[in-house]
């Protein structure tokens, strides 16, 4: 995979979520291709595997700083470090993600999926606009189709995307409440904010060469899948992960849209694995659009 990467010496890649399946992935073949690669890990322990998944000859070219992307303050502080140290961010890779099983709240008072799923990803969109302006970025925003379908088994019915109303939204803390809570809905929820984020920042994005695209990556057997299988397939757990692709063929797509060269000024589009797909409508939707990010500018200027 590494060899279909073109060269990235004295390129600066911000890759999240590198100690996990994926990231580690996208992380390592990055540096391999000569990139300099900066992420933000909140578990010192982990990112001493990814340290040693890089190796020692490259291992300058890995730059850990250490803060949790769920916390407004971390992020922050991760963007403002970013910025001070690099010039230019040539390739954003937002991949950090998570499923929580049940109800979570954040430092900062929003629901843990919107907190990591979608501010993580729109918030170092936002915050590190002027570094990836300046690098004429590609961004890669690691989405899920659970945005275009929440079903758990596809059996049977149509396709059911999450909800997103935010017509008597004040807050983003308001969005995925406690009542009614379906993690798998408020996950998809989550992404389909991100992918709808990027729809809306990728026109002025464009105006300095900055990509912004989404991808699915495909069921890829990363520490994230174990509680997305359904209960009722847990006991065939090792079996279900041999059907599900690996970490390295999961990365195959997020590397391809933040390198391949073919691809050199495609923007706003959502890719499902190698190809481009539609997502909901409401993605869209300007207004949608315009109230999602003033409601992110308002959870980060606090
Ligand atoms: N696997 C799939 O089938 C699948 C399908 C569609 C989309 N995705 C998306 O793909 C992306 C990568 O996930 P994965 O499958 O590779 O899962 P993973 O192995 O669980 O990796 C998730 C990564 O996110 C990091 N992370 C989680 N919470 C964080 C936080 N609060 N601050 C900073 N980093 C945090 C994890 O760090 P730690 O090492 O500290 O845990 C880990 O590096 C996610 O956005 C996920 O939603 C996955």
């Amino acid at each position: 995979m590494t060899a279909a990467i073109p060269d990235l010496r004295h390129r600066t890649a911000v890759v999240t979520g590198a100690t996990g399946g994926m990231g580690q992935v996208i992380a390592a073949a990055l540096v391999d291709a000569g990139a300099h690669v900066v992420t933000v890990a909140r578990d010192p322990a982990r990112a001493d595997m990814l340290r040693a998944r890089i190796g020692a000859d490259s291992r300058h070219r890995l730059d850990v700083i250490s803060g949790d992307l769920s916390r407004r303050a971390d992020l922050r502080t991760a963007a403002r470090i970013i910025e001070d140290r690099y010039e230019q961010v040539h390739i954003l890779v937002n991949n950090a993600g998570a499923h929580f099983p049940d109800h979570r709240v954040s430092p900062d008072g929003v629901e843990m999926h919107v907190a990591l799923d979608y501010l993580a990803a729109c918030g170092l969109m936002t915050h590190l606009d002027a570094a990836l302006r300046r690098g004429r970025a590609r961004i890669v925003n690691v989405a899920s189709d659970t945005l275009n379908d929440t079903r758990r088994i596809k059996l049977a019915g149509r396709p059911r995307p999450p909800t997103l109303d935010l017509t008597h939204v004040d807050d983003l803390a308001d969005l995925n409440p406690r009542a009614g809570f379906v993690p798998f809905e408020a996950y998809a929820r989550a992404k389909l904010m991100t992918v709808t984020a990027g729809y809306a920042l990728a026109p002025s994005f464009a105006t300095d060469g900055v990509t912004v695209n989404a991808v699915h990556p495909g069921i890829v057997a990363t520490g994230i899948i174990d509680d997305l299988i359904p209960p009722a397939l847990r006991p065939f757990g090792t079996l279900v992960r041999r059907t599900m692709l690996t970490p390295a063929e999961g990365a195959a797509t997020a590397l391809r849209i933040a390198t391949d060269p073919g691809l050199a000024g495609v923007t706003g589009r959502y890719f499902d694995k190698g190809s481009v797909a539609a997502t909901p409508p409401i993605s869209h939707d300007p207004a949608v659009q315009r109230k999602l990010l003033a409601l992110t500018e308002a959870h980060f200027a606090r």
